[in-house]
């Protein structure tokens, strides 16, 4: 089974976190490859497909979202999930009490539920290295801005772990690992008589 994991990025963590989840699915025994939306034009040769992209300013980066949705009809074909690359920090909850997972979804996830079906979403922290050069004119002017400058601390944490966990999700609902085939199965085999336990 061939898995495409694509990723919009713009300083790179995201496709960091992308290639991870790749290298999870691939020592999962999947064919699991990262690559940049950019530069995937079909999706006919995969199987299944997750998409990733950071957050900015509440939203998902364009090229993520324009992939999604050019894709739709194959992506809502196939088994996909989502994720997005996003809050600073190691904080699970905000000042307000609130978790920054739930809190930094992007705004564009409605939407592709609805049109993608996809059997998950996961928010997971991001990294950002405020003295990275701005990319884009918008962002050269909100990063500047001191109350950015402060909801935006120095960090490169990213929660491997769960980064790890939700590949591993993943990789079993795509069966990797599992026996394949009727010679694997006791019912199948006749071993066992169906409604019967296997442990019987
Ligand atoms: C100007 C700016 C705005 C950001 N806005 C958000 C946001 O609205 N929500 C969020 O979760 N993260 C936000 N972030 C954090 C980024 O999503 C995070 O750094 C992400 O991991 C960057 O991924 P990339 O390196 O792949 O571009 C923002 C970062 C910057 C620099």
């Amino acid at each position: 089974m061939r898995v495409l994991v694509a990723y919009a990025t713009r300083h790179g963590a995201t496709a960091g976190i992308a290639e991870r989840v790749a290298a999870a699915l691939t020592t999962a025994g999947l064919s699991a490859e990262a690559r940049p939306v950019e530069d995937v034009k079909d999706l006919g040769p995969y199987d299944a497909v997750v998409v990733g992209g950071a957050a900015y300013m509440f939203h998902w980066l364009k090229p993520a979202v324009s992939f999604a949705r050019r894709h739709r009809k194959r992506l809502a074909a196939r088994p996909v999930w989502l994720f997005s690359s996003g809050p600073l920090g190691t904080d699970l909850v905000d000042k307000h009490r609130k978790n920054v997972l739930e809190t930094s979804r992007p705004k564009e996830f409605d939407e592709l539920t609805k049109l993608l079906h996809p059997r998950g979403e996961q928010v997971f922290f991001g990294a950002y290295d405020p003295g990275a050069p701005p990319v884009g004119l918008g962002e050269r002017f909100v990063q500047h801005l001191p109350a950015v400058r402060a909801a935006l601390p120095a960090g490169d944490f990213r929660d491997w772990p769960a980064i790890d966990a939700w590949a591993a999700q993943i990789a079993a609902e795509l069966g990797a690992g599992q026996p394949r085939g009727p010679r694997h199965d006791p019912f199948a085999a006749g071993v066992a008589a169906p409604g019967t336990s296997r442990r019987a």
